[in-house]
């Protein structure tokens, strides 16, 4: 079974998977929030960072590309070939109405026509280029139904796609709800990809749910409980040390990269909104990070966590 860090954009950018891949080593990949690919070709100067070798070398870091038009995809398959990946994500999940009423992520499942016509045109500009860079996909179910699962994922089936990473909710339910295990399992039945499963993993019990699946992809489940992976493959559980010394390390990076307090405050608090279900019954230590103005003042209330509570 192989395990993948999900890409979550504004959280698991490289400071955190660097981090992340020191502090809990074994995860089998990391995909980075995705990169908008448009005409200009230009990266932004954080994409730039968050896909420069140098900073990916912890880890087997995979790009996540987001377009819906066929050059700029591949002009970044080829610049990202060129910094030495052998893969690039194409994200075709994404439900955020600010990316989907641009037709973008998960809206490209909305026609599947049009998004035969992508694939193809890739594939033959791909030719075309001598890329052999592989291309995978992170997939929904459909957009407001699950009825639309199987035309999609035979439009998938056409392509040399090297994997398909399934989340099998519609764009219409975002990220709530349980997910559609039986669409999975129908899903599996007919495609000719190999698949990986992704939703709703938070414990080590929700693997019962996947005896023989090839590769699972784990996002919100390893911001709460970084240590989720080790703990899936029967090793220790997470100490309250090692969440402190590894949020301490992901802080650390933020303040080398970002300008000013506020936007390491934020970040911190983002992190701990995912993890403070760890600590039951520490609500007034909780409340006091969410509420820290400064970074002294978040960490006195970290401090006072620490001296609380164990895990
Ligand atoms: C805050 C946030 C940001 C996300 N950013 C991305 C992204 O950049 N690319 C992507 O393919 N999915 C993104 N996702 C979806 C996750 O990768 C994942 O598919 C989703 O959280 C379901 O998996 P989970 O239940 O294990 O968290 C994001 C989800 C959240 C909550």
């Amino acid at each position: 079974m192989e395990y993948y860090f999900a890409p979550l954009e504004g959280i698991t950018g490289w400071i955190y998977r660097s981090a992340h891949a020191k502090y809990f080593p074994g995860l089998d990949r990391y995909y980075t929030p995705f990169i908008a690919a448009n005409q200009t070709h230009k990266m932004k100067t954080r994409e730039k960072k968050d896909v420069a070798p140098a900073n990916n070398a912890l880890y087997n870091c995979i790009p996540q590309v987001l377009t819906k038009v066929p050059e700029d995809f591949v002009y970044s398959v080829r610049v990202l070939s060129e910094m030495g990946y052998t893969e690039v994500n194409l994200n075709l999940g994404c439900p955020v109405p600010t990316v989907t009423t641009k037709g973008k992520g998960s809206a490209m499942l909305g026609n599947t026509d049009a998004l035969d016509r992508f694939f193809d045109r890739t594939f033959e500009l791909m030719e075309s280029e001598h890329l052999s860079t592989g291309i995978s996909v992170k997939s929904r179910i459909g957009v407001s139904s699950t009825d639309e699962a199987i035309p999609i994922y035979e439009v998938f089936n056409r392509y040399p796609i090297r994997e398909v990473i399934v989340h099998p909710r519609t764009t219409k339910e975002m990220y709530q709800g349980e997910t559609h295990r039986d669409v999975y399992e129908e899903i599996r039945r007919m495609s000719k990809h190999p698949l990986c499963y992704n939703g709703n993993i938070v414990k080590p019990s929700d693997m019962d749910a996947f005896p023989h699946e090839r590769a699972v992809m784990i996002g919100r489940g390893l911001l709460r409980n970084p240590a989720l992976v080790r703990e899936i493959q029967g090793g220790p559980a997470l100490t309250p040390d090692e969440l402190f010394a590894f949020f301490r390390e992901v802080q650390k990076g933020y303040e080398e990269e970002m300008y000013g307090e506020a936007p390491v405050l934020a970040k911190m608090k983002e992190l701990w909104w995912y993890a403070g279900d760890l600590f039951p019954g520490a609500d007034r230590a909780l409340k006091k990070i969410k509420k820290a103005k400064s970074i002294s003042e978040y960490e006195m209330a970290v401090n006072r966590l620490k001296e609380g509570l164990p895990l």
